[in-house]
């Protein structure tokens, strides 16, 4: 079983109420603690945003994965699907820290304080909610 964690304290610039909430415990606090880590990483000064896109990064593996292993557990209809897409952003995410790792920050504050946030919205709202409303369903 995956641990749930929650960052150390970071500065949440955006109030939770923006973040559509699913209604399923495990994902709602993944959803908010990537908002935190995100906002994190968008405030991060020139030259400096390695280290906080890394936080970020670490934790939408971790995030990404609970929802995979719920999924498979209830045997979720559309697993195939939304695992493919985790697995997707994992990859992009992969070459921003890449790009970080050589200093290139371009890329990567590009995807933070654009694509990422409008990537989640959508997906919160698709993906995550049908799953959750499964889940929420199955356990019932
Ligand atoms: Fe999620
Ligand atoms: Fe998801």
């Amino acid at each position: 079983m995956l641990a749930t964690t929650t960052p150390a304290a970071v500065p949440v610039a955006a109030p939770a109420a923006d973040i559509p909430m699913v209604g399923y415990a495990v994902m709602d606090r993944d959803h908010v603690d990537s908002v935190a880590l995100l906002q994190a990483a968008r405030n991060a000064p020139a030259g400096q945003l390695q280290a906080p896109f890394a936080a970020f990064a670490k934790h939408l593996r971790e995030h990404f994965a609970r929802e995979n292993a719920l999924m498979t557990e209830h045997g979720f209809f559309a697993l195939h699907c939304h695992k493919d897409e985790h697995a997707r952003v994992l990859t992009v995410v992969a070459t921003m820290e890449a790009d970080l790792e050589e200093g290139k920050e371009d890329r990567a504050r590009l995807y933070v304080t654009e694509h990422f946030p409008d990537w989640f919205h959508t997906h919160l709202a698709t993906m995550d909610r049908v799953t959750a409303d499964f889940l929420a369903q199955a356990e019932g």
